[in-house]
């Protein structure tokens, strides 16, 4: 069956989706087009390039870039590609490349906009077509790029909504994470955790506000923190993150779920801000912030409860526990998610050990959470390659999502609306928007 609008568009239903779109490798080629070659995509924070000539390497779909600082204090993406034979120019992970960069292969250089500076022996290129102005002699940088308060956002489309009309309703995720911080500024911090998962990337998204799977996915390390919590007759915080997961049904129905334009979404959060504000670690990072802005707003950023929030292509930030779950699509089949932390500058030293415990606990590659989780992600990845059925059920409270101003609202917490959403969002991108593009391509021949 080949790809063409139809054939996609049938692929999602308003209460199903084909198997298809995990397993295809098809499919798979055609996100990195249609979806992460359009949308605005999380390339890293402001902070991990504090210096002129620092990089951070990241990818966006199927594509290797590069985050640099320049000497003038500006973020710049550029492809991690040397225009001469194409060699990566930076190897992957975080860097400095000094005052510009150099090819490991024959010293091409490039100012840290991607700029070409030199080649070695110019001699032998003079009275060539070589023409150092050309950009195909420079590093190409991506179509747009654009920071929202430190979160640094790169998009391979020249056109589409910029990056605050993109975030829409989950700005506020971020504008949160950054207002729990003093002085209004977060920065990562002590490397990054990474997992690869063996299974499609959409699963990660959906899982994330994914109520129903909570108490039984998880129940082993609920049920081995409520026995060690028994045990020391006490309940401390490593192990009260753990035993979240297994609260009954009727807790799950009552949180409430947003959705947005573009895939987006956040989920209530499960643990309750005034219980956290009668514990040391809360009281202090309060009085920290009373300080700067006043007992009530204090109370209001602290007591702004979400716990995921979904970025579609991007990742997760967790505005909490600070920090953001990148995940990056390897294969139709292979998916990897870096966990980013982050201190909130100015608030006590005590928040960020938080944020690392939790970190720890429940996401990074020693935690006892998340296997949970990656074990299933890849059941679904082997069961949907079986003959057993074609379609993957989003039936829970279809049909009662509530319309808001600025987006969906679910009647219930259980309900599927966040993969309704995401899937929505997804046939926009893959089929509306793509037959869109191609009529103006068509246009633009034609004319
Ligand atoms: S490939 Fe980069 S200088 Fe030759
Ligand atoms: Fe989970």
């Amino acid at each position: 069956m080949s790809l063409n609008h139809e054939t996609l568009a049938s692929l999602v239903r308003p209460d199903s989706v084909n198997k298809r779109v995990y397993t295809d490798p098809e499919i798979f080629v055609l996100e990195m087009e249609r979806i992460y070659g359009r949308a605005w995509i999380y390339v890293g924070h402001e902070s991990q390039v504090k210096a002129p000539g620092d990089y951070h390497t990241t990818r966006l779909g199927d594509q290797d870039v590069v985050m640099v600082r320049a000497s003038d204090g500006q973020i710049h993406v550029v492809y991690n590609r040397c225009p001469h034979k194409g060699a990566q120019i930076v190897p992957d992970g975080d860097g400095s490349a000094g005052k510009f960069f150099r090819c490991p292969y024959h010293a091409w250089t490039f100012k840290l906009d991607g700029t070409h500076l030199s080649a070695p022996l110019r001699n032998g290129l003079q009275n060539t077509c070589f023409d150092p102005k050309h950009p195909d002699f420079s590093m190409r940088r991506l179509a747009r790029v654009d920071s929202y308060r430190g979160f640094v956002f790169a998009s391979q489309a020249s056109d589409g909504p910029d990056l605050k009309t993109f975030l829409n309703g989950v700005a506020s995720s971020i504008d949160n994470l950054c207002d729990r911080s003093p002085v209004g500024e977060v920065e990562v911090t002590g490397g990054v955790f990474r997992v690869l998962q063996r299974s499609n990337w959409k699963v990660f998204y959906e899982n994330l506000h994914d109520t129903m799977h909570a108490p039984v996915t998880h129940e082993s390390s609920v049920v081995s923190a409520r026995s060690q919590a028994a045990e020391m007759g006490a309940m401390p915080f490593e192990l009260l993150i753990m035993d979240g997961n297994g609260e009954p049904y009727e807790f799950w129905e009552k949180l409430e779920l947003r959705a947005y334009e573009y895939g987006h979404g956040y989920m209530e959060g499960i643990f309750d801000p005034t219980a956290a504000t009668r514990d040391p670690v809360s009281n202090a990072h309060f009085a920290a912030l009373a300080e700067t802005y006043g007992e009530e707003r204090a109370r209001g950023i602290l007591g702004m409860n979400r716990h995921n929030t979904v970025i579609y292509g991007s990742g997760s930030p967790h505005t909490v526990f600070q920090q953001f779950r990148v995940i990056r699509p390897i294969a139709v089949d292979k998916t990897l998610v870096e966990i980013q932390v982050f201190r909130l500058k100015g608030a006590p030293e005590a928040v960020f050990d938080r944020a690392l415990t939790y970190a720890n606990v429940i996401n990074s590659p020693s935690s006892n959470v998340m296997p949970d989780d990656v074990e299933v992600y890849a059941r679904c990845q082997q069961g949907n390659q079986t003959h057993g059925g074609d379609w993957v059920s989003m039936h829970r409270y279809a049909g009662t999502d509530r319309a808001v101003e600025d987006g969906f609202v679910s009647i219930n917490g259980t309900s599927e609306l966040p993969m309704r959403n995401q899937f929505a969002a997804w046939k926009r991108f893959m089929v509306d928007d793509a037959a869109q593009t191609q009529k103006q391509t068509q246009n633009q021949g034609d004319a």
